[in-house]
């Protein structure tokens, strides 16, 4: 089986370390692929290449706007006429349901459209300054960071890239990459397009291999100007001390714990829908996921029978075969999860539904957890605490709203949030005291790439998508102008 390979300065090339890492499919664990496993010497040689295509000729960030743009159509366009293939890619390699993988894909389509559009509309401003320094006039204007280092998770492999790496590009940048380990296989495909399209020689440079040999490298380096990253808070802690030599910028996306506040008065069906798109959407592997559904005590009964009852009667499988929910990444996230349902029961909380790996047919080699919920947690529990990452709920009741908002931010993640209830006046106020960067109204879970995602507190800095997400590659700088260069000031004439 082929190795698959780096990708630095336009050139595919080997780790120089001869090591490589098998890749695993979670659905049966089966391998899939090799990939080349790299270190610091691979990841110092594609900042080196960014660098200079960067600071020297700079030809990518002296295009004009509408000629990047012209490279990520084409770039979409691409990845449209290998959609079924990178959908493909996706499901074997992060076990998601190709339905599922098939969404990402388009709404990674979209995201390169929609930042191809956005590049080369009017930005800056022109300041009317005061005047003491004789006529002056001050404008400014968005230009890229420079080298950006970029690490993304395995959840979402092909879209977290996408997110990334399209307003890098938009912007001018020039990017060093390295995916997750546990799922390169779609990014790897995703720079062969870039590659077809033409990117200039080592404006996008893919390191595979781990955080400590690889990303670890990226966060520490005085070469690299910018860092973006998904996943852990804890790994978001480290990059940001890693980052603080140099002071370069920093982009984090991180945990969630996030609640799903139900009242009375919903419209309880859709409730019970949104409730489990929350949690089982992505087997629950999602940094937004409403994993703490929140409910008002007089209808938590009535609720919870209902949602149990569809819990039980999500399919499992292969993602291939399209079932309801899909594989969990890798067997040690399978067991992480596992101890977390065994700390809920040993906590106290009631199990009232999965709680366990799932084994039958075709599941029998993969990594599978029943969708699982727990009853009656009280929130010093770790299951209500922590983020678990993967298809456990737990459920909080209230009796006013006051108590709800308190539960819903009584946590030290704010990435998302999501309240449901047919009154109007009191979704607003609630949504007015959540602490959160993404939260919903009467849903759970809907993400454009037209709008700023991010998170409060340890959820994360800074936001990806929307304009905000391009405003983050970009520094801004400001040109002040003396309309008068024939006068002198006079300042030291006293
Ligand atoms: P992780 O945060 O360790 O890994 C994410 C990425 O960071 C990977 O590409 C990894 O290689 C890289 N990385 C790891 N250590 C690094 C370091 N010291 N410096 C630079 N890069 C580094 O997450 P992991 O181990 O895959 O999952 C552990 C937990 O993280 C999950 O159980 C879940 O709770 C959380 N997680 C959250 C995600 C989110 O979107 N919020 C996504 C993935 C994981
Ligand atoms: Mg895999």
């Amino acid at each position: 089986m082929e190795v698959l390979k780096n990708y630095i300065n336009g050139e595919w090339v080997e780790s120089v370390t001869g090591r490589k890492r098998e890749i695993i499919c979670p659905s049966n664990g089966e391998l899939l692929a090799y990939t080349t496993e790299s270190n610091e010497e691979d990841a110092k040689a594609a900042i080196k290449a960014a660098k200079e295509a960067f600071y020297g000729e700079g030809v990518f960030r002296r295009m004009a706007a509408v000629e990047r743009s012209a490279y990520l159509l084409k770039i979409a366009d691409l990845m449209e006429e290998r959609a079924e293939e990178l959908a493909k890619t996706d499901t074997l390699d992060n076990g998601k349901p190709l339905r599922e993988a098939e969404g990402d894909v388009s709404d990674a389509i979209e995201c390169f459209r929609y930042y191809a559009g956005l590049i080369d509309k009017p930005t800056g401003g022109v300041y009317d300054v005061n005047q003491g320094f004789g006529p002056m006039q001050t404008y400014t204007v968005h230009e890229p960071v420079g080298v950006c280092a970029q690490i993304t998770p395995w959840n979402y492999p092909l879209l977290m890239a996408v997110w990334k790496l399209a307003p890098a590009l938009a912007a001018g940048n020039c990017v060093v990459f390295k995916p997750s380990e546990h799922a390169p296989l779609s990014t790897i495909k995703l720079f062969e397009i870039f590659h077809e399209a033409g990117l200039p020689k080592g404006t996008a440079n893919l390191v595979l291999g781990n955080g400590p040999e690889v990303g670890a490298v990226f966060a520490e380096s005085e070469d690299v100007d910018m860092i973006t990253f998904t996943g852990s808070t804890r790994t978001g802690q480290s990059i940001a001390k890693a980052a603080a030599g140099n002071l370069k910028k920093v982009g984090l996306e991180l945990g969630g714990k996030s609640p799903l506040v139900v009242f009375a008065d919903c419209a309880l069906d859709a409730a019970v829908e949104w409730a489990m798109i929350g949690i089982f959407f992505n087997a629950g592997q999602v940094c937004a996921a409403t994993s703490r559904l929140i409910i008002e005590e007089s209808i938590k009964d009535e609720f919870l029978e209902k949602l149990v009852q569809k819990a039980n009667a999500i399919t499992l499988g292969p993602g291939m075969n399209n079932p309801d929910m899909g594989a969990i990444i890798t067997e040690a996230q399978m067991n992480k999860i596992l101890d977390y349902i065994e700390s809920g029961k040993q906590e106290g909380a009631t199990l009232l539904c999965g709680g366990e790996r799932y084994t039958e047919g075709s599941c029998k080699d993969g990594f599978f957890i029943k969708p699982t919920i727990f009853d009656n947690c009280t929130k010093d529990m770790r299951i209500v605490k922590e983020e678990i990452f993967g298809p456990v709920l737990s459920v909080l009741t209230f009796k006013t709203e006051e108590e709800a908002i308190a539960l819903a931010n009584d946590t030290e993640y704010g990435l998302a949030g999501a309240v449901i209830t047919k009154d109007g006046a009191r979704a607003l106020r609630v949504m007015k005291e959540l602490r959160a960067g993404i939260t919903w109204i009467n849903c759970s879970q809907p993400t454009f790439c037209q709008a700023p995602w991010g998170g409060y507190k340890k959820s994360g800095v800074g936001r990806e998508l929307g304009i905000h997400g391009l405003e983050e590659y970009q520094e801004v700088k400001q040109v002040n102008i003396n309309l008068n260069p024939e006068a002198q000031v006079g300042w030291f004439e006293h």
